[in-house]
């Protein structure tokens, strides 16, 4: 069977990587895309690198020309997904890029977005343990899928096996990641101006005001095995180049527990993974060698000095932290072969 799917914001950087891996996917038809202020032109003159859609032509976004498809991505602005999910009742899954149907809480919405709170979909990190299981579960056959933050699955895949494990403590856990602009999206801003970024490193959202921290709770806290209070300082920092995310996170270590059980912590919840990979004892993942995959590297140290475990991430984050991680969701969703269409490997130099 051959799914239609209809892509919106497809003139932005997460609805572009979407088309991207759809396009090499075999079980899908692209038939339509839409965007807004460019609605009516060439998707190739948005999206250059896409030749092999250039037959496509970007269409307003409305739930009329949303609907009739098989499977619906939406990768809008936060605060505009709302308004179509309501009206795609029909559609048999759609997926979410943005931050609308991601978090349980409306207190944390509140604080964090504001506007009208949206019910929460499936969380899209297959891989994220969940207490005993997998987020995986979650998403068989879900009709409504929440593609996660990049940031925010980064740290969660991170830190969740040590939560899970009880081997740290997630009451003092301290991020602090690099990402690229693409991050922000396409649309024109002062702060991302080449001449704004090239040659220097700006942190920005400091002191715990970053729209992922309520999302990084909610999934920790859904890998502890009991109410756990978690506590995150999260500190990103822009940095010139084009994609990818560099997160080291630590939190103390718990009492009493050995080099070998933290470690197994994380191998044991990722051993069976395609695309999450702890790196053996001493390597350290670089953002370069994810660019283009579905695939988030894990390094791990032990930092008994300091008392604390130290994980370092790199991820894509428009592939493994959004456009990949939407897809394998969806293939989870519709029983297809999880790893359809996504390649482990990355493009280098
Ligand atoms: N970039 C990432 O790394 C990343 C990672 C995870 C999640 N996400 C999420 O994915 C979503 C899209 O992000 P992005 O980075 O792709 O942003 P972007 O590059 O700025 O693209 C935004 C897209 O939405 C369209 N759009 C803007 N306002 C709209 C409206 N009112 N109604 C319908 N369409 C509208 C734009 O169309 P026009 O160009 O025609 O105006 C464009 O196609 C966001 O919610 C973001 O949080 C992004």
């Amino acid at each position: 069977m051959t799914f239609s799917v209809a892509v919106s914001g497809a003139s932005g950087y997460a609805g572009g990587e979407i088309l991207r891996l759809l396009a090499s996917h075999p079980d899908v038809e692209i038939r339509t895309v839409t965007a807004h202020s460019n609605a009516g032109q060439p998707l190739i003159d948005h999206q250059p690198h896409l030749r092999s859609l250039a037959h496509l032509t970007l269409q307003d976004t409305t739930p009329d020309i949303l609907a009739g498809h098989d499977v619906v991505f939406l990768a809008l602005p936060h605060g505009q997904s709302a308004q179509y999910t309501d009206m795609l009742e029909g559609v048999p899954l759609v997926i979410d890029a943005g931050a609308d149907h991601r978090l349980t809480d409306p207190a944390a919405w509140d604080a964090f977005y504001g506007g009208a709170f949206s019910e929460p979909w499936a969380y899209g990190v297959p891989e994220l343990p969940t207490g005993t299981a997998k987020q995986r579960d979650a998403l068989v056959g879900a009709r409504r899928i929440a593609a996660p933050g990049c940031n925010a699955s980064t740290v969660s895949l991170s830190l969740a096996p040590g939560v899970a494990a009880g081997v740290i403590d997630p009451g003092d856990i301290v991020t602090v990641l690099a990402v690229g602009p693409s991050g922000a999206g396409k649309s024109l801003k002062t702060n991302l101006l080449a001449s704004e970024i090239l040659g220097t490193a700006n942190p920005y959202a400091v002191g715990g005001t970053h729209r992922h921290i309520p999302e990084i709770r909610q999934a920790l806290a859904a890998a502890a095995p009991a109410e756990t209070d978690i506590r995150i300082s999260f500190t990103p920092v822009l940095v010139p180049m084009a994609r990818g995310i560099l997160a080291t996170s630590t939190a103390p270590i718990a009492p009493g527990v050995t080099d070998a059980q933290i470690r197994g912590a994380w191998e044991s919840a990722y051993a069976d993974e395609s695309f999450v990979h702890l790196l053996p004892e001493g390597s350290f993942p670089r953002t370069a060698d994810v660019l283009g995959a579905n695939t988030a590297l894990l390094g791990l140290a032990i930092d008994r000095a300091a008392g604390r475990v130290v994980v370092v991430a790199a991820v894509d984050n428009l592939v493994k932290g959004t456009a990949g991680a939407a897809i394998q969701s969806m293939n989870i969703a519709l029983g297809l072969t999880e790893s359809t269409g996504l390649s482990v490997n990355g493009v280098a130099p």
